[in-house]
C-alpha cells in the first residue's frame, strides 16, 4: 500500500463584521483612498469587537472546515495555530481553539511565523500525516492585528486586518499517476532582516514599562520598503520551488493563493511566473492584510464560490516578518 499523503478535507473562514474603509482611515490619520488604493489594492479592512479575541475568531473558522470535511472536532489528532497575535503571550492559543471546538487531549500549539505561518502550519501537519504520526490536522491562520497597530502610524495602520481562515487535513492513499493533496511544500527564513517587521517591546529584549507603552513599543513598526524589495524575489523564487518539486509548471497552475499584502507585489511576482494575474485568487480589496489568515481566508472564498475546484493545481506562498517566506504545491 502506497505511504500516506495529506489532502485538504475541508476549509472554513471567519471574518469580523465592523469594515473600517480607506475614507474612514482619512478621518483618522493624515492618508487618502487613492493612496491607499494605488499603493496597496486596498480598500477597506474588518476589525475585531471589542469583546472577541483571536481564538474566537480561529475556532469559528476551524468548525466551518471541520463542518465542510464532516469530520468531528472529537477526531482531530493535531491542531496548529499560525498566528502572531495570540490571545495571550502563554499558553499557545491553539489550546484555546482545542478547548473552544471541544477536542480531546491532542498535541495543539501555535507557530511563530508571522504572514508565513499558515504555510509553515500546512508543512508540520503535511509532514505528520506522511509519516503516519497524525491523522487529521487542524491547520488556522488567524491574526487581530488591529490591536496591535499604531493607530496614528499611517505607514502600518492603513495596511492591516483581522481575520482568520483554516484547513482541515487529513490522508489520502495515492490516486494513480495524479495524486491529490499536498505536493510539496518549501520553507524558508532570513533572520538578517528581523528588525524590518517587528513589535519591538514586550518580550524579554525589551520588557514593556511605562515609556515603552509611551513609545508604543508593543505596537507593528515595519521598514515597507525593505520588505517590499525582498518580497518580489523571494516570492517568486520560493513559488518556483515548490511548482519544480511537486512537478508541476506555469501552464498547469489553476490558481494562485497568494498571502495577499499589496496588490502591487503580486502582479510583480504574477509577471515573473508567467502566471496571469487573472488565476491569482484575490480579495487585498476587501480584508487587507491579514497576515498568516490570507491565504486560507483567499482558499475558503474560492472553495465556497466554487473557482478552486477537486483536482485543481493550486500555488500557495507568503512572505512575512523574520522574515520568513515559504511556498506550496496542492492538487485540491
Ligand atoms: O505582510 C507582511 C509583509 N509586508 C509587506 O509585504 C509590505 C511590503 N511593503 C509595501 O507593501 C509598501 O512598501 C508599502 C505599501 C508599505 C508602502 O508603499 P511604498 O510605495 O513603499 O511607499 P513608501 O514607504 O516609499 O512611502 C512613499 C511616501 C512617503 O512620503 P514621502 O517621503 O515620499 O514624502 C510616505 O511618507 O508615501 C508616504 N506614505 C503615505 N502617504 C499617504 C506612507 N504611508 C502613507 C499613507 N498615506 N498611508
Amino acid at each position: 500500500m502506497n505511504p500516506p499523503r495529506s489532502r485538504i478535507l475541508g476549509t472554513g473562514r471567519f471574518l469580523p463584521e465592523q469594515v473600517r474603509t480607506n475614507d474612514q482611515l482619512a478621518r483618522m490619520v493624515d492618508t487618502s483612498d487613492a493612496w491607499i488604493t494605488e499603493r496597496t489594492g486596498i480598500k477597506e479592512r474588518r476589525i475585531a469587537g471589542d469583546g472577541t479575541v483571536t481564538s474566537d475568531m480561529a475556532a469559528a473558522a476551524g468548525r466551518a472546515a471541520l463542518e465542510m470535511a464532516g469530520v468531528p472536532a472529537s477526531k482531530l489528532s493535531m491542531i496548529i495555530v499560525g498566528t502572531v497575535t495570540p490571545d495571550v503571550p502563554m499558553p499557545a492559543t491553539a489550546v484555546f481553539v482545542q478547548q473552544k471546538l471541544g477536542a480531546g487531549a491532542i498535541p495543539s500549539f501555535d507557530v511563530s511565523a508571522a504572514c508565513a505561518g499558515f504555510l509553515y502550519g500546512l508543512s508540520i501537519a503535511d509532514q505528520f500525516i506522511r509519516s503516519g504520526q497524525a491523522e487529521y490536522v487542524l491547520v488556522v491562520g488567524v491574526e487581530l492585528l488591529s490591536r496591535v497597530l499604531d493607530w496614528s502610524d499611517r505607514a502600518t495602520c492603513v495596511l492591516f486586518g483581522d481575520g482568520a481562515g483554516a484547513v482541515l487535513l487529513g490522508p489520502t492513499r495515492g490516486d494513480g499517476d495524479r495524486p491529490s493533496g499536498v505536493l510539496s511544500t518549501r520553507l524558508y527564513s532570513d533572520g538578517a532582516l528581523a528588525d524590518a517587521l517587528v513589535i519591538p517591546g514586550g518580550g524579554t529584549r525589551e520588557p514593556l514599562d511605562a515609556e515603552g507603552l509611551a513609545n508604543k513599543r508593543n505596537k507593528v513598526h515595519m521598514s515597507g520598503q525593505e520588505i517590499f524589495k525582498v518580497a518580489v524575489k523571494n516570492l517568486t523564487s520560493a513559488t518556483t520551488d515548490a511548482m519544480v518539486a511537486g512537478g508541476l509548471d506555469g501552464a498547469d497552475v489553476d490558481w494562485v493563493v497568494a498571502h495577499q499584502a499589496n496588490l502591487r507585489i503580486l502582479t510583480q511576482v504574477a509577471s515573473r511566473l508567467s502566471v496571469p494575474l487573472e488565476r491569482f485568487v484575490l480579495n487585498i480589496d476587501r480584508y487587507g492584510n491579514t497576515s498568516s489568515a490570507s491565504i486560507p481566508i483567499a482558499l475558503d472564498e474560492a472553495v465556497r464560490d466554487g473557482r478552486v475546484r477537486e483536482g485543481h493545481n493550486l500555488i500557495m506562498c507568503a512572505l512575512g516578518a523574520g522574515i520568513s517566506w515559504g511556498g506550496a504545491a496542492v492538487r485540491f
